[in-house]
């Protein structure tokens, strides 16, 4: 029996793969054009406290265990493959997978790392840090760091003051809504038992194990993030819940997967709703939950203090 109508699958499926270019093409995704990964071991040349911080972090310690996981063999064989670092599918959120040139072979190198947050950075790696010839750090112009940043966004870098983009990558893979994925992969290794936590949400998964904020605007410390901030962070983490979680509700037919993606999108909906008052680009985006209304929400709060608003819904402990 056929339990889910294939031609509509497969139309969906390249619906999604057309929108992943377009993001892809707006920054959201690292297809910029022939991007790869180099790799964890690269950026901990230069960025030594921020590898040793995703050491401590399940992405990290994961490679070593999931496909050990009883359940990782009965999910994997449920979509027709053998083993799951030979698997694309769980390849999109469970390895970064590493080459040495464009066009190289990949070798699957680590689980989520460095470039699975920052994007792929063959583009960039030679970019962001390039403050010109013989031009140290506090000597670079303010035109020429806007330009660096610029470039290093157009080659595919997700930087981290890009705070909507940013969390939007993060849902596609715990909101299980890469736009690579097959809806009907999707579909069939939620019955085989892979987890969807709804309730995922970006302060709580952020602010524990996988903070790191060394870099030259913390001071070189692993600064805490204030309060204010996390009041912005939640509210974009939800921003991006939304946006992608409607996008992935309209992909699939799948009960168990459309239940999750509209849970997601009632939680979203709850925290917009108590900042729309004030500031109307939330109430834009709720009534149209698109990228660029994400990224208008970010613009429209960055710096404001939003804990009136939402100070009761930040967790208390952190993953
Ligand atoms: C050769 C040294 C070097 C390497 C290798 C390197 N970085 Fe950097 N990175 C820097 C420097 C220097 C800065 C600070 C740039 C600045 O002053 O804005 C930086 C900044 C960053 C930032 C913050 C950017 C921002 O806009 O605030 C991120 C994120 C980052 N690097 C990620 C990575 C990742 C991921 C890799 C590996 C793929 C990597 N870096 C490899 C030197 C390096
Ligand atoms: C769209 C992204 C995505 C894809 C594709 C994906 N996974 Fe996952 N997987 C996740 C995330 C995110 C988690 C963690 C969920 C959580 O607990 O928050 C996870 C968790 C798991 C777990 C549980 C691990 C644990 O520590 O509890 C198993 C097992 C697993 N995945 C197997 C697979 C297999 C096998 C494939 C390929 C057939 C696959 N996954 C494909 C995102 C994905
Ligand atoms: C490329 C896919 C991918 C991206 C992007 C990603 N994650 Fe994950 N994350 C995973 C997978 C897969 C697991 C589960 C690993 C396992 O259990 O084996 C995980 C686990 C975690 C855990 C551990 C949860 C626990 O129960 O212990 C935290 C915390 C986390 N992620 C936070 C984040 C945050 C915050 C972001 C964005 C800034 C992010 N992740 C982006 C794939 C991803
Ligand atoms: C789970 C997703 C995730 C992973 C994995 C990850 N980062 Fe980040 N990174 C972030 C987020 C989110 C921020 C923004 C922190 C903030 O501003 O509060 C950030 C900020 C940064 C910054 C600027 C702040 C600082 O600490 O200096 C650098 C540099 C950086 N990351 C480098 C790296 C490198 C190098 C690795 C791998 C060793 C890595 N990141 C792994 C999500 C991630």
């Amino acid at each position: 029996m056929r339990k889910y109508d294939f031609s509509k699958v497969r139309a969906v499926f390249w619906t999604a793969l057309v929108a992943g270019f377009l993001l892809g093409g707006m920054g959201m995704t690292n297809t910029a054009d022939a991007a790869f990964k180099v790799g964890a071991k690269k950026c901990q040349e230069c960025h030594a406290e921020e590898a040793k911080v995703w050491q401590g972090t399940k992405h990290f310690k994961s490679f070593k265990t999931v496909h050990k996981d009883k359940r990782a063999k009965k999910i994997v064989k449920s979509i027709g493959d053998k083993r799951m670092k030979k698997s694309k599918t769980c390849n999109l959120c469970h390895y970064s997978g590493v080459q040495k040139k464009e066009g190289g072979k990949v070798k699957v190198a680590s689980g989520p790392s460095c470039e699975s947050c920052h994007g792929a950075a063959s583009e960039w790696i030679s970019v962001h840090n390039d403050y010109g010839k013989g031009v140290k750090r506090d000597q670079e112009s303010a035109s020429s760091k806007a330009e660096r940043f610029k470039k290093s966004e157009a080659a595919g870098m997700i930087r981290p003051e890009k705070l909507f983009d940013v969390a939007s990558n993060c849902v596609t893979c715990h909101g299980l809504a890469n736009p690579n994925l097959d809806p009907n992969h999707a579909a069939v290794m939620l019955d085989n038992g892979h987890p969807l936590k709804p309730g995922w949400e970006f302060v709580e998964y952020s602010q524990g194990s996988v903070r790191h904020r060394f870099y030259p605007r913390f001071g070189g410390a692993n600064q805490e993030t204030t309060d204010a901030e996390k009041s912005q962070m939640y509210i974009i983490g939800q921003a991006a819940a939304l946006v992608s979680a409607t996008k992935a509700a309209s992909n699939s037919d799948h009960p168990k997967y459309k239940a999750a993606q509209q849970e997601r999108i009632a939680t979203a909906t709850a925290a917009l709703d108590l900042i729309k008052g004030d500031v109307p680009e939330a109430g834009k985006l709720l009534s149209d939950p698109s990228v660029e209304n994400g990224r208008a929400l970010w613009e429209a709060i960055k710096g404001k203090d939003l804990t009136g608003a939402v100070g009761s819904k930040l967790p208390s402990s952190y993953k």
